[in-house]
């Protein structure tokens, strides 16, 4: 079997371009792959953040402070992107002209307006495969979760919840930085920034809310500002979104949650699902375990829990007996995107693919419509046709 190398650039090199530099260095994890990714250069506007990928990654073989100058480069055929988010609909849309397939990060542009000009660069280069960030799915216990929801396992559905929290901005000694500014992370505060991973599995379900209510809360007005000063924060902490979501057989509520602020949570992404068959709920909180309860008119409701097997969508050299973790998360929706990339949707080992443009676009959708609830006090209606 040969292995068809995929050259990388990697625009971003802070938190999440290191993410993905650990996964293509730990490539090697996985089994009978055919694709590999090759991070060959790299770009910040901050030079120095590009060392670390030069000391540690040693297929970089050139490193820029323009991306314009990365994407002029002909040996990069795909890119990552993970800057600050009132850039992507600027970088996105280059990178998409420039003809090189993206996995681009979340939240797919800092507004409805932003993530519009993403959706229109598409649409003139259809042949580039672009895909939103979101690794969450990618655990063991959510897959299994999503194989009852799409084997119809759980009757009708009563209620689902799904929320990803954070609680370090609990301290309010915790130095400001750009998700806490509106030009830089947006009006959608902690939606903008945890909302797509909370939504992937809805939009991928075919959830879509017909209305939102929502509960915004900024919780710490001001914070050091490293100068010895103090700046005010402007984005939302936390969000509630009470929707409303139809189906063939009556429809029920969903309610999301983004929170910035919700004590003892450090990255807790979960699910649960309530239905008149089966109620099934998974939490990073426990990575290893999902909770189950079935249920036959008359019959007990007991709820069963389960240590999930270290069963990831592509096979790796880690046992069934041990832990899944984030980095795993990421390894493995690096390989849904390069699978995707190299064999097309139809081909790929196995079925789930990384967040598609339409459900970042979805989830946009969700957050506009949550700005609007937060302003007027109304529930307000979503019209998906279009
Ligand atoms: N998928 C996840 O779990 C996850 C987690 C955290 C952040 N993110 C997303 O990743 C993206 C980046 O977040 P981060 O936490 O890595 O931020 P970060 O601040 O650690 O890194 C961003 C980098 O972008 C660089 N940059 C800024 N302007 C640039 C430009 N014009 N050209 C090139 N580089 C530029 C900065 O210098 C910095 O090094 C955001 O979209 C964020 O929402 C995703």
């Amino acid at each position: 079997m040969s292995t068809r190398i995929i050259r990388f650039g990697v625009i971003g090199c802070g938190l999440m371009g290191k993410e993905f530099a650990s996964a293509a260095a730990r490539w090697l994890h996985l089994e009978r792959v055919e694709f590999e990714p090759r991070i060959v250069a790299v770009c910040d506007a901050n030079m120095e953040a590009t060392n670390w990928f030069k000391k540690q990654v040693p297929s970089v073989e050139r490193t820029y402070t323009d991306y314009r100058d990365l994407l002029a480069d002909p040996e990069v055929e795909a890119v990552y992107c993970a800057v600050p988010h009132n850039l992507h609909a600027q970088i996105y849309s280059d990178i998409i002209a420039a003809g090189k397939h993206l996995l681009g990060e979340k939240p797919f542009g800092v507004d409805m307006e932003a993530n519009t000009r993403i959706s229109a660069a598409l649409a003139a280069h259809p042949e580039v495969i672009v895909r939103c960030s979101s690794e969450f799915p990618f655990f063991p216990g959510a897959q299994s979760l999503i194989k009852l929801v799409e084997e119809g396992k759980f009757g009708r559905i009563i209620e689902v919840e799904a929320g990803f929290w954070h609680s370090s901005d609990l301290d309010p000694t915790k130095p400001i930085n750009w998700k806490r500014r509106i030009a830089t992370n947006g009006e959608y505060g902690c939606m903008g920034d945890l909302g797509m991973h909370v939504l992937h599995l809805p939009m991928r379900f075919g959830w879509k809310p017909n209305s939102v209510r929502a509960l915004l809360s900024k919780i710490v007005s001001e914070r050091p500002d490293g100068k010895g000063g103090m700046a005010p924060c402007e984005t939302w902490d936390n969000a509630i979104l009470a929707c409303d979501v139809a189906t063939a057989d009556g429809g029920f509520p969903m309610v999301l949650s983004t929170k910035r602020i919700a004590p003892g949570h450090a990255n807790s992404w979960f699910v649960r699902i309530q239905g008149t068959e089966l109620s099934a709920e998974f939490s990073t909180k426990n990575p290893k375990q999902i909770a189950i309860l079935p249920y036959s008119p008359g019959k007990q409701q007991a709820w069963h829990v389960a240590d999930v097997p270290y069963k990831s969508a592509y096979g790796t050299i880690t046992g069934g007996i041990f832990e899944f973790g984030f980095s795993d998360s990421i390894l493995q929706m690096w390989a849904a995107f390069c699978d995707e990339l190299v064999n097309g949707r139809d081909g790929m080992q196995q079925p789930f693919y990384c967040a598609t443009p339409e459900e970042a676009q979805g989830s946009h959708r969700v957050f506009t419509a949550a700005l609007a609830s937060e302003r007027t006090g109304q529930t307000i209606a979503l019209d998906w046709r279009d």
